[in-house]
């Protein structure tokens, strides 16, 4: 007899057919004289039947769960009421058992794999949980996320670059920079790759990256990792209006590109069955308008700075306030829509965006905050002229010395020009109706967390 040729689960071939097939068990469940096996592999599942002598093997008998397998059988149609991925089952007629996994801890694993239990335990046993059903679709869904942004950027024209991960300049302020021994000096990872995205407009024109953004992040959130996937994009001579345009306009594509993907879509229906994708155009709102509703919502500013007790410690928030995580995402919950919040007051923001040439205690800066979410996007139009910069670097208390490169797009063709950065995790969190950031990257780095 020739080998029946190897299929991957989840491909509804001909009833009837004979195939060999190779996963690991996912369930199973042990009846008089037959076996019910739930087997997986990457790419999706199948129910196996186990019946006759093939029950009575030591093998059989000392099934685990995850031990993988190598199954031949035929492909059946399922019984009538019977339920199962394809409406297909595998009726085996001979396996053999590849890698055994440890028995007795049949609980121990299903927890594990089905990610319920102890938050520490479950971060300490992440390459388990990976396994599990949520976080594997949770996966696919994030590598479908990032195809369709990079179609969407190829759409418009925007090239793909990769700017170093290790530098010697901040962008997002020294309070969260990762220090590293670099030979002989000090090098830091990086917070975001904008400046150098900015260097490539002269020679590329509009550009993009997907990288890796380090941040020493010193709060236990919900969103906050310390490595995360950091989606940026640097676009020349344009307007802030243009700018939110962009924006809008890529997040919306990204979001048609990943539900025309019927699997992909799928994955999401299960995890997220609430999803709506955002209606067009979407919201705007000035920061001094978000400060007004936030005050006639008798949502408080409340200032981490001062002691408990102190009278002032909660307060109606004022032009200038830091909106906190938590007001944020409560204003985002309530209006219940995509909000581009704009136009942020000058000391709250990085030093590099100029002034809203209408309010000049105010930035062409914009914030794109999700509901349930809050802030996923960060982004702004970039100070195109040289002594402006200059400026802008003392009042921060930046030393100019190590930026030259960076001043230097003002000294030869300067240009109107701004971009945004989106964090992926974020982005997922939402699109997947994850609770946290946590959910959506293989292995989370956050504050005192580096393994496994
Ligand atoms: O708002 P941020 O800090 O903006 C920048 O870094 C700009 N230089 C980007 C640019 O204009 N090219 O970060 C941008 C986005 C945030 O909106 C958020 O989605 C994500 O990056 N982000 C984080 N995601 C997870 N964990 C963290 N610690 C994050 N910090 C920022
Ligand atoms: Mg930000």
């Amino acid at each position: 007899e020739t080998d029946p040729s190897k299929i991957t689960l989840g491909t509804a071939d001909k009833p009837g057919t004979r195939v060999r097939v190779l996963g690991r068990v996912h369930r199973f469940r042990a009846q008089k004289d037959v076996i019910f096996i739930t087997l997986k592999d990457g790419y999706g599942q199948m129910q196996v039947v186990f019946g006759g002598e093939l029950i009575k093997t030591y093998a059989a008998l000392t099934l685990t769960l995850e031990t993988s397998l190598e199954i031949r059988g035929q492909l059946r149609e399922l019984p009538p009421n019977a339920k199962a991925p394809l409406n297909r089952e595998l009726h085996a007629d001979f396996f053999t058992v590849i890698g055994a996994a440890v028995g007795g801890d049949k609980e121990a694993i299903t927890n594990k794999v089905q990610a319920g239990g102890d938050p520490q335990t479950l971060l300490d046993q992440r390459h388990l949980v990976l396994r599990g059903d949520v976080l594997s679709s949770v996966m696919k869904v994030r590598a479908a996320v990032t195809r369709a942004f990079r179609q969407a950027y190829f759409e418009t024209r925007c090239l793909e670059v990769t700017p170093p991960s290790m530098v010697q300049t901040q962008v997002e302020g020294g309070a969260t920079l990762f220090a590293f021994p670099y030979y002989d000096q000090q090098g830091y990872l990086t917070q975001s790759s904008q400046l150098y995205l900015e260097t490539c407009l002269a020679s590329l024109g509009d550009v993009f990256c997907i990288s890796p953004s380090f941040r020493a992040e010193r709060s236990l959130t919900r969103r906050h990792l310390a490595e995360y996937m950091h989606i940026e994009a640097e676009l020349d001579f344009i307007t802030f209006d243009d700018l939110l345009v962009h924006i809008e306009n890529v997040i919306c594509r990204v979001i048609d590109l990943t539900f025309a993907d019927p699997v992909t879509a799928g994955y999401i229906k299960e995890l997220n069955p609430d999803f709506k994708p955002p209606s067009r155009p979407f919201k705007r709102m000035r920061y001094s308008d978000a400060i007004d509703w936030l005050n006639e919502n008798k949502i408080e500013f409340d200032d981490e700075d001062l002691p408990e007790d102190h009278p002032e410690r909660k307060r109606p928030h004022r032009f200038g306030d830091d909106i906190a995580e938590a007001a944020e995402r409560r204003m985002t919950d309530i209006l219940n829509v995509p909000i581009f919040l704009t136009h942020f007051p000058v000391e709250i923001k990085a030093f590099y965006m100029p002034k809203d040439p209408q309010d000049p205690r105010a930035t062409e800066s914009v914030d794109f905050l999700m509901p349930g979410v809050g802030e996923i996007v960060g982004g702004s139009m970039r100070i195109s002229d040289y002594d402006e910069l200059m400026a802008a670097y003392k009042r921060v208390g930046i030393d100019p010395t190590p930026y030259y490169w960076y001043s230097d797009q003002r000294r030869y063709g300067t240009s109107p020009h701004g971009g945004y950065g989106l964090g992926l995790e974020r982005f997922l969190a939402w699109m997947c109706g994850r609770f946290t950031v946590r959910d959506c990257v293989l292995y989370p780095r956050f504050t005192n967390r580096c393994t496994p």
